[in-house]
């Protein structure tokens, strides 16, 4: 399994319930790496979806606690064993896990991959991603070249897990 994840100078990815941010071109990213894929979320981020619909073109997963968490179109995980064993259903490498951060915090040991958009901002924050740059087990291996949404700053890159094999 993957994660994909847009985070600013210090790996912050939220604030209040909310992105921190909305640069186009990283939403069209994240579309095209996820579209007809396996997305994995915990119940906070669902709530945030636009119109709190799931995203479409992909199967959704949400993870909640709440047994009575019952939506069209979800399928509901209660906890991360139930989680594992519907993720068996599905090639490893078509699932993405697309946060928050309790739910990055738990599955990024799992992960082969990560897809990181670098904001080079510094924003308010209240959630923040694992920093990969200083988990020995993560190693950056591309970037590309920078992109700009008005004056804001950002790079695609790739790190993958030296401790996990796909
Ligand atoms: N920058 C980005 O790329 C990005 C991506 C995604 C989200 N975000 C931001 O991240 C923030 C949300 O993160 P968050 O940490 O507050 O919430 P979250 O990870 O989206 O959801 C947390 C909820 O997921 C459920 N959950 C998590 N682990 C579980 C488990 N093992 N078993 C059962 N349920 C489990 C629980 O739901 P219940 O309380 O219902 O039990 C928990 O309260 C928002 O600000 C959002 O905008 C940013």
């Amino acid at each position: 399994m993957k994660a994909i994840v847009a985070v600013d100078k210090n790996w912050a990815i939220g604030c209040k319930g909310q992105l921190l941010d909305h640069i186009p071109e990283d939403l069209k990213y994240f579309k095209t790496m996820t579209f007809e894929k396996v997305v994995v979320m915990g119940r906070e981020t669902f709530e945030s979806l636009p119109g709190r619909k799931p995203l479409k073109d992909r199967i959704n997963i949400v993870l909640t606690t709440r047994k009575d968490f019952s939506e069209t179109d979800v399928v509901v995980c209660h906890s991360s064993d139930e989680l594992f064993e519907k993720l068996n259903s599905y090639p490893k490498e078509d699932i993405f896990i697309i946060g928050g951060e309790a739910v990055y915090t738990q599955l990024l040991p799992f992960c082969t991959e990560a897809y990181i958009t670098k904001i080079n901002k510094e924003y308010e924050a209240d959630k923040y991603f694992p920093n990969l740059d200083r988990n020995e087990s993560w190693e950056q291996v591309s970037s590309s070249e920078a992109h700009y949404h008005n004056d804001i700053e950002f790079f695609f890159t790739k790190y993958i897990n030296k401790e996990v094999r796909g």
